[in-house]
């Protein structure tokens, strides 16, 4: 699953993983992942957490780095190739496989899959098997985070369900939005919780 564009590893081969970080700077600055982390760790508590589609460690070397024990998921090797090469990817463990259907061993208080990545899978069936897979790691009371981007309704006509929100060339269609359901336009965080004893926060 994911988006097969390139075909191989899709979308995120050795092209895109190449000029990840330097094309995302502003998302590795402090002021985006400094909060994210905070929140991130203080969900996953004493547990440990799980992030779908890992990356090249944008928020799991900053998160593991805060002692918070962390396991990720990526299905593009040239992504976790850059990541095994950072300096603290010791601390995280990575491997390859598809957030909708990998399981790993373990139970998490934390599964989290963030930067819009939840629209890599196209299909409303790969994106409830990813929410399937994130509860079958989950421990009772756990959360699943998601970071999405809101698309704007005005720009979406009546009865059109695709809108391509970053097109390099006319192969290349980065993202394709299908929500017709949204209500602002911001980026959201949605917490899902799997059910278990009510606690405060
Ligand atoms: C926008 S990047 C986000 C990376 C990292 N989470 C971050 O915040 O910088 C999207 C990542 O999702 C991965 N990806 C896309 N589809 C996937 C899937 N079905 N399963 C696992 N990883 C996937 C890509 O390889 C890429 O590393």
């Amino acid at each position: 699953m994911g988006a097969d564009v390139e075909g191989g590893e899709g979308y995120f081969g050795e092209r895109v993983a190449a000029g990840y970080d330097a094309d995302s700077a502003a998302m590795f600055g402090p002021a985006v992942v400094g909060p994210a982390v905070e929140l991130l760790a203080e969900l996953a508590g004493d547990g440990a957490a799980l992030e779908f589609a890992i990356g090249t460690g944008r928020i799991a070397l900053p998160l593991a780095e805060r002692g918070v024990r962390v396991v990720g998921i990526d299905n593009s090797e040239a992504m976790l190739d850059r990541l095994r090469a950072k300096r603290g990817a010791e601390r995280v463990e990575a491997m390859a496989g598809d957030m909708a259907t990998t399981r790993v061993d373990g139970e998490f208080s934390l599964v989290y899959l963030v930067f819009n990545t939840i629209f890599n899978l196209v299909t409303q069936d790969a994106q409830v098997a990813c929410f399937e897979n994130a509860a079958a790691h989950l421990r009772s009371g756990g959360r699943f985070v998601i970071e999405a981007r809101v698309p704007e309704l005005q720009r979406l006509p009546l009865g059109q369900t695709v809108l391509p929100w970053a097109r390099r060339s006319r192969w290349d269609v980065l993202l394709r939005l299908r929500h017709r359901h949204a209500t602002a336009e911001r980026p959201a965080l949605h917490l899902c919780r799997r059910s278990g004893p009510a606690e405060p926060h």
